[in-house]
């Protein structure tokens, strides 16, 4: 039994995930900014309203089979999928000991951190990669989410709440505990892959992310000024939280070199290191999911994230215009990191 496809977990889980969304987005709403790029948000159409008497989505029942994925030797059940008692850790061989907050969190209070950012912390596009962030800038983040000053323009992404939640209820030595942790790890090589393209295909959002649409309802429509961040190997993959399961980043055709030219002007690399790597505490930009970047560059711009050094980022930010942060994320994403182990010693600090 080497692999078991899981079509109707896969889907459970996004329908479970969509119901979170929906409970949590009642909060009081700020305005949504109108010129909000909303394919780094992967804004989802409004949820049908609820059939008085329906039940909530409710997943699979736990009955004990073992699930596997290609690639890994470690078998999981339903429950341990999510996230119970630790995250799922499909490639522990991609990492050192995790500190427990990082594989079991502190519940209720705190979730597991490598739940959400994965064990390998490569993360997913609608959260982030905390992989080799420096211990530095990972501490200063949770105190800015901490402090109210890391927000998303966009009220509607719950989860970026719920972050600020678990940095509000993490103690110190749990933070600095995760910062080493992630800090040591890699952003792999071709993690997102990028090609430019005219036309792309249709996909649908679930949980932020989008998807590629199969069989009769598979189809091509143009980009336009877009960037669409698909799972590789697809859906089932991806809800099974596989961490060797990369992403691949549709652009608009010549976006990479205008992002080349924009990041040459403004200079990114006299802060975050010649090959985007990251340079001391500054984060490293190459490689990583292009939604999340421009997510960041806007909340910069509009202000929702303006944490204690985000003044070096607002005008940079501030200049940049929606086909901007299309190809100054195309740019960052088709960047290599470095090699393993050479972030490492680079980011000593
Ligand atoms: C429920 C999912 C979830 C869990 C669990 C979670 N995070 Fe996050 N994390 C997010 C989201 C969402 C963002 C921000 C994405 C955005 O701004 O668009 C984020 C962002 C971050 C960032 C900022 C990264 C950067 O590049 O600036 C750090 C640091 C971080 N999380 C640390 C943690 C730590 C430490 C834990 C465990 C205590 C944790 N997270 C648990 C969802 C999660
Ligand atoms: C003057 C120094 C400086 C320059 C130049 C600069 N940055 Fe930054 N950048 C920073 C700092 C410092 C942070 C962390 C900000 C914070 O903590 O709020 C940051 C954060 C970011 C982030 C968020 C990363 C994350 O993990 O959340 C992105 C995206 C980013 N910069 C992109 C760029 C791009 C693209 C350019 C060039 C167009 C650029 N930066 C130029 C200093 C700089």
């Amino acid at each position: 039994m080497r692999k078991i496809h899981l079509a109707l977990v896969a889907f459970s889980f996004v329908a479970l995930a969509g119901y979170a969304f929906a409970q949590q987005a009642a909060a009081p709403a700020r305005p949504v900014p109108p010129n909000l790029p909303e394919w780094a948000w992967g804004v989802m159409p409004p949820a049908p309203p609820a059939q008085p008497g329906a039940a909530a989505a409710q997943p699979p029942a736990e009955d004990g089979t073992i699930l596997h994925i290609e690639g890994s030797s470690v078998g999981l059940t339903r429950t341990q999928l999510r996230g119970i008692p630790t995250a799922p850790d499909w490639h522990p061989e991609d990492h050192g000991p995790m500190p427990d907050i990082v594989s079991k969190g502190r519940m209720p209070a705190v979730r597991a951190c490598g739940f959400c950012h994965l064990p390998n912390g490569r993360g997913r596009p609608e959260n982030a990669a905390p992989a080799g962030l420096s211990v530095a800038y990972f501490t200063q983040q949770m105190e800015d989410f901490k402090n109210g000053l890391r927000r998303s323009s966009d009220p509607r992404k719950a989860n970026v709440n719920t972050m600020a939640g678990f940095a509000r209820e993490a103690t110190p030595e749990e933070i600095k505990a995760a910062a080493e942790y992630f800090a040591a790890l890699p952003i792999p090589q071709g993690w997102v892959k990028v090609k430019e393209v005219s036309m792309v295909p249709k996909t649908k959002i679930a949980g932020n992310v989008y998807f590629e649409l199969e069989g009769a309802q598979a189809g091509k429509e143009p980009i336009g000024n877009r960037v669409i961040e698909v799972p590789e190997h697809g859906q089932e993959r991806f809800e099974m939280r596989d961490g060797h399961a990369g992403y691949i980043a549709y652009v608009p055709v010549g976006a990479v070199k205008k992002g080349e030219a924009l990041a040459k002007n403004l200079q990114c690399s006299l802060c975050h290191g010649a090959n985007l790597e990251g340079l001391g505490p500054v984060p490293s930009l190459a490689g990583r999911s292009p939604s999340y970047m421009a997510r960041q560059l806007f909340d910069f711009q509009t202000g929702a994230r303006h944490g204690l050094w985000s003044d070096l980022m607002k005008p940079i930010a501030a200049k940049m215009t929606a086909e901007d942060l299309v190809n100054i994320t195309a740019y960052i994403a088709s960047k290599n990191p470095p090699a393993a182990g050479v972030q490492q010693t680079a980011r000593a600090n």
